[in-house]
């Protein structure tokens, strides 16, 4: 990674803790599906975002991250039970950020567990940078705050920023060039009977990675100037909507962002589109069920799998219309 992001880090962690005191850093962070997006970063080297953003976490779908340090040559990572070849892409992601927090001469072993499908748009990359974050945190005994190890969390995927707490966080953006001040802020609000539903469509990696699609809207998309504005908007719905307990105003808010997101994405050029026939088809199965009076929403990231937005009162409702493929978390675990 860059001497950018190896400088943030430093500055966060030089001088606390008093080393590998605990032997094992073990921690878990869920994953969060954003409700007003993030696509487009200012600064791709810290991952710093264009906009803010606001996400729901999925309490129970997440990653738990054991951290040691290893011995010999390189860094060894298991991921759900099997070690990982050092070429795969989830451990060169892996090494990239542990080499911002690697003392001389280590290595390290890491043990994940997702119990989310990895890299089918159900952000496993962002709950497993936080929980990395915190793992290497208890393993150093740092003490970093929450704040802190989302800027750290930050560096190895930018919606990580937000996988630090349960329910509602807003990402602030920043506009301190070091990201510092760009970090997630938990919101106060606890929204007990807020249901999200994941519809597997498809579980596998997915064709354009973020960083690639990010990149290439912001730099020909013909509309992203409009993305802000369309943000500032749909937070601020969103934040009053949270507040007042109103789930058809969070659902048009969400669902209406998303699909903003995948119009920016498929006016880019070469197009993006991560939607594969049975994300359509799960898409106008929402539609029908809300046209029959069910109160659900849809959003979508970049991957073809369906989220869904609803209240517990709806879940048989719903599970009506999804059948197994649904599967359904609480928000605040
Ligand atoms: O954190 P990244 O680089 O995987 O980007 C995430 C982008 C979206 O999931 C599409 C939107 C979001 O805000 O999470």
């Amino acid at each position: 990674m860059s001497g950018a992001a190896k400088e943030a880090a430093r500055a966060l962690t030089a001088g606390r803790g008093g080393g590998a005191g605990a032997g094992v850093g073990r921690a878990y962070a869920p994953a969060n599906i954003a409700l007003v997006k993030y696509w487009g970063k200012r600064d791709e080297a810290l991952n710093l975002p264009v906009t803010d953003s606001l996400s729901v976490s999925l309490g129970e779908l997440g990653s738990r991250v054991e951290l040691r340090r290893g011995e010999g040559e390189r860094d060894r990572v298991w991921l759900n039970g099997a070690e990982l070849g050092a070429e795969t892409r989830f451990v060169r992601r892996a090494a990239a950020w542990l080499d911002l927090v690697r003392p001389e001469g280590w290595v390290f072993e890491m043990r994940a567990e997702n119990t989310v499908p990895t890299a089918a748009g159900f952000a496993s990359s962002a709950s497993g940078f936080a929980a990395l974050a915190k793992a290497a945190d208890g393993l150093f005994g740092w003490g970093l705050e929450a704040g802190e190890l989302s800027v750290l969390a930050r560096l190895g995927s930018g919606s990580a920023a937000r996988s630090l707490w349960d329910g509602f966080v807003r990402w602030r953006a920043g506009e301190r060039e070091d990201g510092m001040d760009s970090r997630g802020e938990p919101l106060a609000e606890r929204w007990e009977e807020l249901r999200v539903g994941a519809v597997t469509v498809c579980g596998a990696e997915k064709p354009v990675g973020s960083r690639e699609g990010m990149r290439r809207t912001v730099e020909t998309c013909a509309f992203y100037r409009e993305w802000p504005g369309v943000v500032a908007r749909d937070l601020a719905r969103l934040e009053g909507a949270i507040r007042a307990r109103d789930l058809q105003a969070l659902g048009e808010t969400a669902e209406g962002n998303a699909l903003a997101m995948h119009a920016l994405m498929a006016a880019t050029r070469p197009a993006i589109v991560y939607a594969l026939p049975g994300t359509v088809e799960a898409m106008r199965k929402v539609w029908a069920a809300r046209a029959e009076g069910v109160g659900v929403w849809l959003t979508m990231d970049a991957g073809p799998n369906v989220k869904l937005l609803f209240e517990a009162r709806e879940e048989q409702a719903v599970r009506g219309w999804f059948g197994d493929s649904l599967r359904v978390v609480r928000p605040w675990g």
